[in-house]
């Protein structure tokens, strides 16, 4: 059947932001429930999904809607929730490059933080339109709450020394999204230019405590996914799917969960997986959600199902998974495919990464815990690095001592200083280590990103100093 703008499928919506900013908090306010204050800690460590029925949207965009009068047509909506604490470079960066649209949490008391503005760049690479929450909107002095009321109905009741602080906070945020070149206004406040205008962002304040300016949010992503949109989703039954994570829960062995975006999944298909040791084929035995409304990292009262329709979010039990990498692409085999070439397919995200190795083949090598990770680290290393660091190879997970011995060739090559593990978020064994001694390998390790690439900064200044 042709795409037709009368057929869209839920856009895949993704929320970034710094540490603490309250994403998971304005995804409970959606879901009506508790999610954050079941984390340890309050602090998100997964990526998790929520599937919001046209239902859901409608009713809690209603209010809003008696003056927008927008025609919503979306079947519902996917909300990827990422953890914002720095040492999640890997899953924001996932979450990025899997969603249509994503919402900038940004807690309006703070301003602009550092995984904000590391969520705001991996945006911005990827072309992917956003909106700013300028979320605690209710904890400017004297806020009268309005619960969740539309944000401007909720601004007419505020005294005036309210309204100054909310001003006065909402024009620094600008200014600082401004210094990080991003051109933003209060969305309301925005001229047809500036909606015209693909790099313009909306600003929409929020509470995710007492609900002001959750419609405005809610209703503002269906505007733009509907009139700006619609093209990308126009439902097409090709599978487009890819993993988000890989692991091993009670009662059902390793699982895959998995971001069906088009197309169907079913029961029985014969499924093709990207690992690193090359592709596996294995059969889907069993198909999980949670309800509607309801968060996928919650062990909660899962639905079986015999088909997906995407876009949603799906755990998958199957044979095999163990090896699975989170990050790539899932394709079945139908009936008249070539298995080996559904093979080659899946694996090609992988086999692209290893054509973007320095082609004269001097450079260091990168490990790191996950293909997104590693593709994070690459990234940031050929652009945001300057001079960029050339990459001879890359591995995922444990460092072995044949990869020492592989990089130890640098300094044979008359480069030593190329003679250099990035391990990112990945352990090295102690024979590894020694090996690496032996052999005159350095191993610089960090759980985040930048400091990989600060130690390798000194090291370079020290060696040419
Ligand atoms: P990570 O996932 O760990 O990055 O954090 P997060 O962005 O998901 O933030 P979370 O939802 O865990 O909220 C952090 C804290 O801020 C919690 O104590 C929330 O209760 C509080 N909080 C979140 N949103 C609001 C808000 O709109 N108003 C107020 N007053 N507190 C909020
Ligand atoms: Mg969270
Ligand atoms: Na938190």
């Amino acid at each position: 059947a042709a795409r037709t703008r009368d057929d869209l499928r839920c856009p895949v919506v993704v929320i970034m932001g710094h540490v603490d900013t309250g994403k998971t908090k304005l995804l409970d306010k959606i879901r009506k429930t508790n999610v954050q204050e079941g984390e340890a800690g309050g602090i998100t460590q997964q990526i998790g999904a929520t599937y919001f029925e046209k239902k859901t949207l409608l009713a809690q965009t209603a209010r809003l809607n008696e003056t927008e009068k927008f025609d919503l047509t979306l079947p519902g909506m996917l909300v990827i929730d990422t953890p914002g604490h720095e040492s999640f470079t890997n899953l924001r960066s996932r979450g990025s490059s899997l969603c249509d649209v994503a919402i900038l949490v940004v807690d309006l008391m703070h301003g602009l933080e550092q995984q904000t503005i590391e969520s705001l760049h991996m945006l911005r690479n990827r072309g992917t339109p956003f909106v700013v929450a300028l979320n605690k909107v209710d904890r400017c002095y004297d806020w009268k709450t309005c619960k969740d009321s539309p944000i401007r109905d909720a601004l007419k009741v505020q005294p005036e020394g309210t309204m100054q602080e909310f001003r006065s906070r909402a024009s620094d945020a600008k200014l600082q999204l401004q210094e990080q070149g991003v051109n933003s206004n209060i969305y309301w406040e925005m001229g047809e230019d500036d909606w015209e205008n693909s790099d313009f962002v909306p600003l929409v304040p929020t509470s995710a405590i007492t609900g002001e300016g959750v419609q405005d949010i809610l209703l503002l992503l269906c505007q733009i996914s509907q009139r700006k949109l619609w093209r990308r989703l126009m439902w097409c039954a090709n599978l487009q799917c890819t993993v988000l994570e890989v692991k091993a829960i009670d009662g059902l062995g390793m699982t895959v969960d998995l971001l069906v975006v088009n197309g169907y999944l079913r029961e029985g298909d014969k499924a093709v997986f990207c690992t690193l040791d090359g592709p596996i084929v294995t059969e889907i035995r069993g198909l999980l959600t949670p309800p509607p409304s309801r968060e996928m990292r919650i062990k909660s009262e899962y639905i079986h199902h015999k088909e997906i329709k995407g876009a949603l979010g799906v755990k998958v039990i199957g044979n095999g998974l163990e090896k699975v990498m989170a990050g790539t692409p899932v394709l079945v085999v139908g009936p008249d495919d070539e298995v080996e070439d559904i093979k080659a397919e899946v694996m090609s995200d992988l086999t692209k990464l290893q054509e973007k190795l320095s082609t004269d083949k001097k450079g260091v090598m990168v490990q790191a815990s996950t293909l997104g990770a590693l593709e994070a680290l690459l990234q940031f290393l050929r652009e945001d690095t300057k001079p960029p660091i050339p990459v001879s190879a890359i591995g995922i997970g444990t460092i072995h001592k044949r990869d020492v011995t592989k990089i130890s060739i640098m300094n044979e090559k008359g480069c030593p200083e190329y003679a250099t593990i990035l391990a990112f978020d990945v352990p090295v064994p102690r024979e590894a280590r020694e090996h690496a001694e032996e052999v005159n390998v350095r191993i610089f390790t960090a759980d985040i990103i930048y400091h990989l690439f600060d130690q390798f900064t000194r090291f370079m200044e020290e060696l040419t100093a």
